[in-house]
């Protein structure tokens, strides 16, 4: 079977990819309080993203990484510094403006897949949907193509517990994209995976941007840093370098030709 994505809309996000800012974080500074001890996590970060760019984010372990991502998800708040999401001030909204911002426009995939487990895997998938408005039938329809594109509709009936770890994940990633997201974050996505599944789950993350979608992937491992078409490094709560390697959704020779593993 081979990933099909077919999305007119996809494709017209992709001629408009190469350009508009999505994300702009000034002077970013995240410090805990804990016990009477600091710990500064991010100190002074910018980086901007635009639409259609594959970043990954590398650097040893607690140099900031998963803080600045909880930021980027709108997750966590920043003591300081400014973060501006398609051109909107929202570093210091309440938390449910976060939440509904959240819910709309970032999907996220996490090392733990996080699937709820008493929940089938299309009512997981079709989970980020309820929260808004929508009817049965497009929330059926969304739920659908998701799973088509992760090759995982022959286990929508499943409960996660049966399902492989690569095959969790595959779910994961159904569930991040199916709402249209404006940004899909993933923290150490292969992190609990073998190297087949690991590379299956990096193919379709390849393919969806591809098609479109923007990615910010943070990952200890340089040969899937090297999928995303830039690489940033941290080091101590800092972006130490920033580098370019591909214009954005620039398409390798074998894309579209990747086979996805269904077991
Ligand atoms: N909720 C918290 N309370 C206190 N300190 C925290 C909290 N979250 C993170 N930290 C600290 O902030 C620093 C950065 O942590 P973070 O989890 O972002 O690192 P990381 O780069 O993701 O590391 P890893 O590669 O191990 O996942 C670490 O020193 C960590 O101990
Ligand atoms: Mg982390």
């Amino acid at each position: 079977m081979w990933i099909e994505f077919a999305s007119r809309d996809r494709k017209e996000l992709r001629m408009t990819a190469n350009g508009s800012t999505l994300i702009q974080l000034e002077g970013i500074k995240k410090v805990f309080y804990t016990d009477d001890v600091e710990t500064h996590a991010l100190s002074e970060v910018y980086l901007t993203i635009r639409q259609g760019e594959y970043v990954s984010i590398s650097g040893p372990s607690g140099c900031g990484k998963t803080t600045l991502l909880s930021i980027l998800g709108l997750l966590d708040t920043p003591t300081a510094g400014t973060y501006l999401l398609e051109g909107e001030q929202v570093s210091h909204l309440s938390t449910l403006a976060r939440a509904e911002i959240r819910n709309r426009r970032i999907g996220f995939i996490y090392q733990a897949f996080n699937l709820i487990g008493d929940l089938t895997v299309y009512e997981n998938v079709e989970l980020p949907l309820t929260y808004g408005p929508m009817s049965h039938v497009d929330r059926q329809g969304r739920v659908q193509r998701a799973l088509e594109k992760v090759g995982m509709t022959h286990r929508a009936q499943h409960y996660p517990a049966l399902l492989s770890g690569g095959q969790q994940q595959r779910v994961a990633v159904a569930r991040a994209v199916v709402g249209d997201p404006a940004i899909l974050l993933a923290d150490e996505p292969t992190g609990n995976l073998d190297s087949t599944n690991g590379e299956a789950v990096m193919a379709l993350l390849r393919e969806l941007h591809r098609n479109g979608v923007t990615i910010c992937m943070v990952t200890h491992d340089p040969r899937y840093a090297n999928h995303a078409d830039r690489t940033v490094q941290m080091f101590d709560g800092r972006v130490l370098e920033d580098v370019v390697t591909a214009s954005p959704n620039t398409e390798p020779p074998w894309a579209g030709k990747l086979p996805i593993i269904l077991s």
